[in-house]
């Protein structure tokens, strides 16, 4: 009888290392630990030996059948455990996760899109120093030396010659000083006035400034360019006019006025109920501007305009308040 239990034990404990499934599991439970199992058999079999040995035989076949049930619900364990493993596999079909991809500032996009126009019509891109100095700011610019644009309300001052740019117009005459004409560029670029920081004026903005100087060119071919630069950015329904004006480094100047987009010219508080909208400076380049730059004034002449990138982006998306195109937040960047 002892042996037959060994024989059992060592039956179990072997095959128990070759159930792989919950299939061969539930074979190996009905072969050993069954109503009908090999066990069940051994304590069938304790009845038939002699009433002394009962007790003694009936232990040990406990034992056994204690030890194969823990085999057999170790094993359980495992392979139900795995089974779950395997459910939790994920879903390829399922769709990405959506990466967050930002977008460009509205002026960039402004930027852009202004110089993509004079691309095609023939403009090249020039920059130069946010830090200039008086001379190219100012000086050659033909600002007499006590024009109230050079006042320290206007003007960062970094020393008595030095300061940070007021308008691009500067770039003009750095241009004009490493080129012969003919030259037709635009000039994108930051600018700086020391004025108070309010809804409609921030210490730094973006302009952008336009130059073509050749020989013969005229007034009516400055008109033309910014005509056509208008209707392609603001749209062809729109109406403009010219209105005199006064520059020191041109002459003569004008501004150019659209419609207003928003009430379409009959009054709104886009354009403060005049129906009218100022979107740049422009002239015929001051001949005493050519003598600063060493450019023959006999021979050449040229036109310039220059326009706030900001006043325009707001123009366009109806925004009031220029400070938040610099305070970078989030909420308002992600709807460009
Ligand atoms: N620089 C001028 C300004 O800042 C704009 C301008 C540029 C006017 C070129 C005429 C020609 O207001």
């Amino acid at each position: 009888m002892l042996e037959k239990i060994e024989k059992i034990k060592q039956a179990a404990t072997s095959e128990i290392l070759n159930v792989q499934s919950l299939a061969d599991l539930d074979s190996y439970r009905i072969k050993f630990l069954a109503r009908k199992g090999l066990i069940a058999d051994l304590f069938d079999g304790i009845r038939t030996t002699d009433a002394i040995e009962r007790p003694q035989l009936g232990k040990v076949v406990n034992e056994l059948r204690n030890e194969v049930q823990a085999l057999y619900d170790e094993k359980k364990q495992i392979l139900e455990s795995r089974a779950g493993q395997k459910k939790q596999i994920p879903d390829l079909t399922l769709p990405g996760r959506l990466r967050w991809v930002g977008s460009q500032h509205p002026l960039t996009q402004t930027l852009d899109e202004i110089k993509r126009i004079f691309f095609r019509m023939g403009f090249d891109v020039a920059t130069g120093p946010e830090i200039e100095d008086d001379y190219h700011n100012f000086e050659a610019l033909n600002f007499p030396p006590d024009h109230p644009a050079r006042d320290m309300q206007d003007t960062f001052f970094i020393s008595d010659k030095i300061l940070l740019r007021t308008h691009t117009s500067p770039v003009q005459i750095r241009v004009m000083e490493n080129q012969q004409p003919p030259v037709r560029v635009i000039m994108p670029g930051r600018v700086y006035r020391n004025e108070a920081v309010s809804a409609r004026s921030y210490c730094l903005f973006h302009q952008v400034e336009g130059l073509y100087v050749d020989e013969g060119v005229t007034f009516s071919e400055l008109k033309g360019t910014l005509v056509a630069f208008a209707k392609e950015f603001y749209g062809s329904d729109i109406k403009y006019r010219f209105r005199p004006s006064f520059f020191p480094f041109t002459e003569p100047s004008a501004e150019m006025d659209i419609t207003c987009f928003l009430c379409k010219g009959k009054g709104c508080r886009m354009c403060k109920q005049t129906g009218w909208l100022e979107i740049l400076g422009c002239g015929m380049v001051d001949p005493n501007v050519y003598k600063f730059v060493g450019y023959d004034q006999e021979k050449y002449s040229g036109y310039a305009f220059g326009m706030g990138i900001e006043r325009i982006t707001l123009l366009r998306y109806g925004i009031d308040d220029i400070r938040i195109l610099f305070e970078n937040d989030v909420r308002f960047l992600k709807q460009f």
